[in-house]
């Protein structure tokens, strides 16, 4: 089973930003964290800051892999652009959130990404991923 992580703009800092908010680890190290716990699924992951890279990442993998999960970070609350990629693939996304964006400022209680979504984990820190992966597998 091929599953690809896809991360937005900000989330490459995860360890050194905000950490009273998004922890310390660097993503990296949880994604090698995970890589060893699912050794079975072919785990990829991708980020970017630059929006346009995002879409071309969903299209490229969304008619071949079997899941996305996608923290669009900011471009969340801003993409059309992102929303309507989600929409036109054929791979389900997972729309995840390290922080409980409801209990957050209001501008985070939108998203773009939720309506074209097969489901959203939100606020369970780096777990959110890990929840997401486990909703692919039977
Ligand atoms: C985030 C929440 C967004 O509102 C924010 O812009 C991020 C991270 C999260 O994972 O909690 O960059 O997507």
């Amino acid at each position: 089973m091929k599953i690809i992580i896809i991360n937005g703009p900000n989330l490459n800092l995860l360890g050194k930003r905000e950490p009273d908010i998004y922890g310390n680890l660097s993503f990296e190290d949880f994604f090698k964290s995970l890589e060893d716990k699912y050794a079975n699924l072919e785990l990829v992951y991708y980020q970017s800051n630059i929006e346009g890279e995002l879409i071309d990442k969903i299209q490229e993998t969304g008619f071949s892999f079997d899941g996305i999960i996608l923290n669009a970070a900011a471009y969340t609350h801003t993409s059309i652009g992102i929303g309507d990629a989600v929409k036109a693939i054929e791979t389900p996304v997972i729309e995840v959130h390290i922080s409980n964006t409801f209990a957050r400022e209001e501008f985070r209680h939108h998203s773009y990404i939720s309506p074209n979504a097969a489901g959203i984990i939100v606020g369970f820190g780096l777990k959110s991923y890990e929840l997401a992966l486990l909703s692919f597998l039977k």
